[in-house]
């Protein structure tokens, strides 16, 4: 299980890499706003480089109304006024590219602005040339929307415009127009959009809800879901089936990676991710085949959500890897601006044992701003909440304001980020738990994530050795990474109790590497949640 590992193959920067997610909003405000801006990221390089990671992905950074932080684009070759301008964005990138880092770019293909001058248009009269861009249909026979599909927002997944008298679609909030994709002059006018920002210099993109970009051509009912309780949300009222994950997709996700293709030259190769939520056997899906390649890594989000057990894990784990095409690369995601903070999840001591196994598994890992400083659950209260989705509907616990607060640089008024009161609160606890305090304390996550980080880069078996699960005690997550020189075993437990390694048959432990708890001193076993590397040579 875990690949074919092969010393002599060359292989695209980001296999062995790592990707830090910047929610530009929250990373560094420059001009005091208490908005983060593009300038605030360039002043912040030291912080990502002295991580060691190896690329930046930036959500949105284009003009935008807001309505859903920028994943509402009025206008996809430029950036935000409130972020900066275009060349705040070639002046960042510059950098970026000095430090050999990658940056990628978040491209948002399934829906626009209505405030787009694409929509506008659209919008203008049933007979604009643009109409068919986006999904204009008559009303119902009652006069309700046109099917029963719903936005992952709440309500209706349709809208009325009283001056045409036809609804719109919008998968999510009614200020983000989904376009049409069937239409081939949209897919022209993207195609565009990624070649303007590939001559720009970047690196690749975040293809965000890509599944989502084509829809039965038809526009039928979704199945009712047997399942749904009003406290799910109106997301999960009806299945998906005929609103998502259409064959036509990968027509899509090919054309995309025919381009990135084209303009990745050896050594700089343009990556593609793709945003996907689905079962395992349909993500898999979205990495195409040898003849039609697909993205070239569908996110793989299953941690975000997978119970913190040691047997589940395992399983999830080797289903993952099992499942993979011939030549896929794995990828794993634990944090993102979309989901709960993992030290809120789990507390700190486990998000320490979280961190290490993120940082040991076969495949690209995806880290998000602020939980190498295990930020946990922030309070925010009912007056500060900004994000559309719990605004919408209250009380159901879907608000993402909790992963977004800013960057704690350190003790000084609002930590270092800004000048002003920040957009959202900072975490509760920043005036201990900054970066400048973690940077000083060896113990401390930021310095945990350090160390993981080097440790990954300076070992192949870590980077892009093969993987297998072994046999271990309860409560204890065991398996190894290798090379054919070098064999790393690495031992996490998820309990409160002190644990055995199950040594493996004709080896023996050589060095401890890294320990989740640093003061420790090892004894040939595992303390209470204590994650560690260890370096094992034959017997
Ligand atoms: C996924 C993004 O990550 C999320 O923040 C956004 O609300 C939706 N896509 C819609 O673009
Ligand atoms: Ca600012």
């Amino acid at each position: 299980m875990g690949g074919a590992f092969a010393e002599d193959v060359e292989r695209p920067w980001w296999e062995p890499g790592v990707i830090y997610q910047i929610y530009p909003r929250s990373f560094q405000d420059s001009n005091g706003d208490g908005i983060g801006d593009l300038e605030g990221i360039r002043r912040r390089l030291d912080h990502v480089a002295s991580l060691g990671v190896d690329a930046i992905w930036l959500s949105p950074i284009f003009p935008s109304p807001m309505a859903d932080f920028g994943y509402d684009v009025a206008d996809y070759r430029d950036v935000a006024g409130m972020f900066g301008d275009l060349a705040a964005f070639d002046a960042l990138l510059a950098e970026v590219h000095r430090r050999g880092l990658k940056l990628l770019l978040d491209l948002v293909p399934n829906h626009s602005s209505t405030e787009h001058p694409w929509f506008i248009e659209s919008r203008s009269s049933r007979d604009n040339p643009k109409r068919d861009w986006y999904f204009w249909r008559d009303p119902a026979p009652d006069g309700g929307p046109p099917n029963n599909w719903t936005s992952d927002m709440g309500g209706s997944a349709w809208e009325f415009d009283v001056e045409t008298r036809q609804y719109y679609l919008h998968t999510f909030l009614k200020e983000q127009a989904d376009l049409n994709w069937r239409n081939p002059a949209v897919n022209a006018a993207m195609t565009d959009v990624v070649r303007f920002w590939f001559d720009r210099g970047i690196d690749g993109f975040r293809i965000d809800v890509l599944w989502h970009c084509i829809k039965a051509d038809d526009l039928r009912d979704n199945p009712p879901n047997p399942a749904f309780t009003p406290e799910m949300g109106e997301k999960l009222k009806v299945l998906q089936h005929n609103s998502a994950n259409q064959p036509e997709i990968h027509d899509i996700a090919a054309a995309f990676r025919a381009l990135a293709d084209q303009y990745g030259a050896k050594g700089q190769e343009r990556l593609l991710v793709g945003e996907i939520f689905l079962p395992l056997d349909q993500l898999m899906t979205y990495y195409g085949s040898a003849e039609k390649p697909g993205v070239h890594l569908p996110f793989n989000f299953q941690l975000l959500e997978a119970r913190w057990d040691a047997a589940a894990l395992a399983k999830l784990i080797a289903d993952y890897e099992a499942a993979l095409p011939p030549g896929g690369w794995p990828n794993w995601v634990f944090g993102s601006h979309d989901a709960p903070r993992i030290a809120g999840r789990l507390g700190e001591a486990q998000a320490r044992v979280a961190a290490m196994l993120l940082l040991t598994l076969r495949g690209t890992p995806t880290l998000y701003q602020g939980d190498e400083l295990g930020i946990g659950k922030v309070t925010i209260p009912p007056d500060r909440i900004r994000d559309p989705q719990d605004l919408r509907q209250p009380g159901l616990g879907l608000g993402r304001d909790g992963a977004r607060t800013p960057m704690p640089w350190d003790d000084s008024a609002h930590a270092g980020f800004s000048t002003t009161e920040p957009w959202l609160p900072l975490n509760d606890d920043w005036s201990m738990r900054n970066v400048a305090a973690q940077d000083e304390d060896r113990n401390s996550m930021l310095n945990l994530y350090r160390r993981l980080l080097a440790l990954r880069r300076s070992h192949a078996a870590l980077n892009v050795g093969d993987f297998a699960v072994l046999p271990s005690d309860p409560e204890v997550l065991q398996y190894e990474r290798h090379t054919e020189t070098e064999r790393l075993l690495i031992a996490l437990n998820l309990g409160t109790q002190p644990r055995r390694i199950q040594i493996p048959a004709g080896t023996r432990i050589a060095e401890p590497l890294v320990s989740t708890i640093v003061t420790r001193h090892f004894d040939g076993g595992l303390a209470a949640n204590e994650g560690l590397v260890l370096r094992m040579e034959p017997r």
